[in-house]
Order: C-alpha cells, then structure tokens, then sequence
C-alpha cells in the first residue's frame, strides 16, 4: 500500500459521503419527477450519475496505489420536502459539506506530504468549486420564483441547459 492507513480510512469515508450524495440526488430527482417538474428530475438524476463518478475515481485511485476499498453503510435518502427549495437548500448544504470534507483531505494529504493524493485531490477541490455554485444558483433561482410559480425553474433548466 503507496498510501497511510489513514489516509485509506479517510478516502474511504469519503467514498462513502460521495455514495450518500448520489442516493440523496437519486431521491430528490424522484420527488421533482412525482412533481411533474421533469426538468429539476433530469439535473438531479444527472447530479447522482456525477457522485456515483466521483466515488468511482476514488476507489480507481484506491486501486492504483495498492489501497484497500471498504465502502461504508449508508444512511437513509431523505425522501419528503415541504417545498422544492427545501430540496435543493438540501442540496447546496450537503456539497458545503462534502466541500469541507475534501478541503480536510488535502489537508492531511499535505500533513503526510503525500504528493499522489493530493495531485488526486486537486481535481476534487476544483470540481466543489463548481458543485457549490451550481447548487448556489438554482437555490437562488429556486427562491426568486417561489414554491407557487416553481414551474419556471424548468423554463430556466431548458434555456440554461444545465
Ligand atoms: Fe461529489
Ligand atoms: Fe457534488
């Protein structure tokens, strides 16, 4: 194994919140598909497919350096919402989360001056930067329109192609 126990656990534990957050967004696109909002479904089931790949990277990279994989248990999807901002502030928390997660990562990638995975983590801070924007964005769109005229989020998606 090219890496620490520790850092192993940790990629882990992140291979894990990345699978917790493609379930989340299978759910959610779910929830936007019972509404009939088939724009907001397909951005979210687009968003799973893109945790599902980030978690993939991680275990590739697990693989590449002779590291042990050992997905976690994963918890319960939220499946109800009062309203549809509600579903996406959920969103947007949860890539703040995953945000600190990796930032915590490359921090201890660097204490460990272990350059592989930090190289490897670059990509992941980088790819936030943007998870967290997109997610800022429809949330304040989300809010501007309001739960009675959400329907116009979807007129948004189509223009925006998001
Ligand atoms: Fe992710
Ligand atoms: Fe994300």
């Amino acid at each position: 194994m090219r890496i620490s126990t520790k850092m192993n656990a940790a990629i882990n534990a992140q291979i894990g919140m990345e699978l917790a957050s493609s379930n989340q967004y299978l759910n959610t696109a779910a929830y936007f598909a019972g509404r009939a909002l088939r724009k907001l479904a397909e951005f979210f089931f687009k968003q799973s497919d893109e945790e599902r790949e980030h978690a993939l990277r991680l275990i590739r990279y697990l693989n590449d350096m002779d590291g042990t994989v050992e997905i976690p248990a994963i918890g319960a999807a939220r499946s109800s919402f009062d309203s549809a901002e509600e579903a996406i502030q959920l969103a947007y928390d949860s890539e703040v989360k995953i945000t600190a997660s990796i930032n915590a990562l490359m921090e201890q990638a660097i204490e460990e001056r272990d350059f592989a995975t930090q190289e490897m983590l670059r990509w992941f801070v980088n790819e936030q930067v943007e998870e967290v924007s997109t997610m800022d964005d429809m949330l304040k769109i989300a809010r501007q329109v309001g739960e009675r005229n959400i329907i116009m989020v979807e007129a948004y998606l189509v223009h925006e192609e998001v």
